[in-house]
């Protein structure tokens, strides 16, 4: 073969491998895998087997993006408590005051609904890394709402469902976290 031709077969061939290699999946594992390494491992099985279409065969960036999914789902749910919450503590300027914190530092850009739009388009970029620092800081946020920002104050004695809403989101946020650091691992 005269080299050019070589040449030519090996730049194609090059091209394909790269083609295959962005376009491949991610590694298919199995939900008691990936659940195994988080806090609460049934709610765990619980959350990734509700996904449509089931897990079998379902690789880690489409349970990945799905996760990512509920928790958007989750934080727009807990948007709409707290703004029915701050409607109603008219006479209770404490309980306003606390859940108009909240508010801000979970439906606001730099809190956890902009965190968690952060996670999906770093997701989507394959930056795991990004991931990580997104989700932790939808989890940061939430925290402070429920447990103030400053630790010599006491929590706000919440008796809404803000605190389990909360910790559901912090829950599925814990998955996000287990599923990157599988993902960076590839
Ligand atoms: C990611 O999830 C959204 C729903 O939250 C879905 O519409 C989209 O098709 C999913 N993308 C992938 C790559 O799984
Ligand atoms: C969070 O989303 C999941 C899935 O959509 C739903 O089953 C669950 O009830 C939601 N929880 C809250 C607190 O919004």
């Amino acid at each position: 073969m005269d080299p050019w031709k070589a040449s030519l077969i090996s730049c194609l061939l090059l091209t394909f491998l790269l083609f295959a290699e962005s376009t491949s999946t991610s590694k298919v594992l199995d939900v008691n895998i990936i659940c195994k390494e988080v806090e609460n491992p049934s709610f765990c099985s619980k959350i990734l087997n509700s996904k449509p279409g089931g897990t079998k065969g379902a690789d880690l960036v489409s349970l990945g993006n799905y996760t990512i999914g509920v928790v958007f789902g989750n934080i727009t749910n807990t948007i709409k408590l707290i703004k029915s919450l701050i409607a109603h503590s008219g006479k209770d300027p404490k309980a306003k005051s606390h859940y108009k914190e909240c508010l801000s530092l979970i439906g606001g850009e730099s809190g956890s609904l902009g965190e968690i739009i952060d996670t999906q388009k770093r997701f989507e970029a394959r930056d795991y890394y990004g991931v990580s620092t997104s989700a932790s800081s939808v989890i940061a946020n939430i925290e402070y709402c429920i447990s103030g920002e400053d630790p010599e104050d006491p929590p706000y004695p919440d008796k809404s469902n803000l605190p389990r809403y909360a910790r559901f989101i912090e829950q599925v946020v814990d998955i996000i976290l287990v599923i990157s650091i599988f993902l960076k691992q590839e």
